[in-house]
């Protein structure tokens, strides 16, 4: 293991929009594949490290099976069960683990982990989540946007049909507003944010070069207004805990509802990358409505991912 032209994938902004268009047409021929039953394993003999020092159940779920559909194998290991959580440095652990396996993801705290990881492993790192960012997920979403309203060309989804389009985000300025941020300046769309005070988004922490990718709204309503997709996410985020009471008094106007998704496009599509609470940030009938796609949201980590891991493994394939 270990190559010059190793890419980690940390960040949205890690790809370009060209990089882009290239996983999602990957995506949507290994899902093909994975509908049809077709074996398709070129990953075989290699290793996936995974590294959780928070929860999962989605991000576990699809890079396990997914790498065991591509022919690898997985390790998995959490802060509880290994020297991770007996604070042997994170430069160590990358050095180590890094020379046994061909791929690591992480999910962790502060993002300057998993930058100290990157910078110490001989294998490419993904991010599973880290309190900025959440590129993956991001990356779900956006394929199943794709998926939904866009004409499949003859190389694949035209990324230009996100051009311009507006995306809602209520709620928490969090590591999934901060990715949404970075996709938007990369491809074209803007993001319509509404959050309480106090819970804005960061520009400097979102790492984007510019605002004009966003505009930001006092009132959920209004960013919801003309909106081609709503997305929101939990009002307390994992390690944010001790906040959970001070977080509920100041979100409770910002629950994603029927009377935002009507001010939406008539056609807007709906998602939270989960877990939900229903009742808190969504309410049952929108995440469980019609205009809902967090079941594909979900799967799709799945097949976005399992192209992620090819592209950094193998490189560009044909
Ligand atoms: N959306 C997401 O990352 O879910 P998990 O926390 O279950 O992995
Ligand atoms: N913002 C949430 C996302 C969970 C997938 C968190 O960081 O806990």
């Amino acid at each position: 293991p270990g190559n010059s032209l190793m890419k980690h994938y940390l960040q949205f902004k890690d790809f370009r929009a060209e990089e882009y268009a290239y996983l999602f047409e990957r995506a949507r021929l290994i899902k093909r594949r994975f509908k049809n039953y077709e074996r398709y394993q070129p990953l075989a003999d290699r290793t996936l490290a995974m590294i959780f020092e928070k929860a999962s159940t989605r991000t576990r779920v699809s890079f396990e099976a997914g790498m065991y559909q591509m022919g690898g194998s997985v390790v998995h290991l959490t802060t509880g069960d290994s020297q991770l959580g007996r604070s042997e440095p994170i430069e160590d652990s990358a050095r180590v683990i890094s020379r046994m396996t061909d791929l690591v993801m992480i999910r962790t705290f502060e993002h300057t982990k998993i930058e100290a990881f990157a910078a110490h492993s001989r294998v490419p790192v993904i991010n599973g989540l880290t309190n900025e960012f959440h590129p993956c997920q991001i990356m779900a979403d956006l394929f199943t946007y794709l998926e939904h309203r866009a004409p499949v060309g003859a190389n694949g989804y035209d990324l230009g049909c996100l051009k311009g389009k507006v995306v809602a985000w209520v709620g928490d300025g969090n590591n999934m507003a901060n990715t949404w941020l970075q996709a938007a300046e990369i491809l074209g769309f803007t993001v319509h944010v509404s959050t309480p005070s106090g819970y804005e988004v960061n520009p400097q922490v979102a790492g984007i070069r510019s605002s004009d990718c966003y505009k930001v709204f006092a009132d959920p309503h209004e960013a919801c207004r003309d909106a081609d997709l709503v997305t929101t996410d939990v009002w307390t985020s994992m390690g944010f805990e001790a906040e959970n009471e001070a977080r509920r008094a100041a979100f409770a106007d910002w629950c994603v509802d029927a009377e935002m998704m009507a001010v939406a496009k008539p056609d807007a599509l709906f998602m939270h990358c989960l877990p939900a609470h229903r009742g808190e940030e969504v309410t049952a009938e929108v995440i469980d409505g019609p205009q809902s796609v967090v079941w594909d949201e979900a799967e799709n980590r799945m097949h976005v991912q399992k192209a992620l891991m090819e592209y950094l493994l193998l490189g560009r394939i044909g």
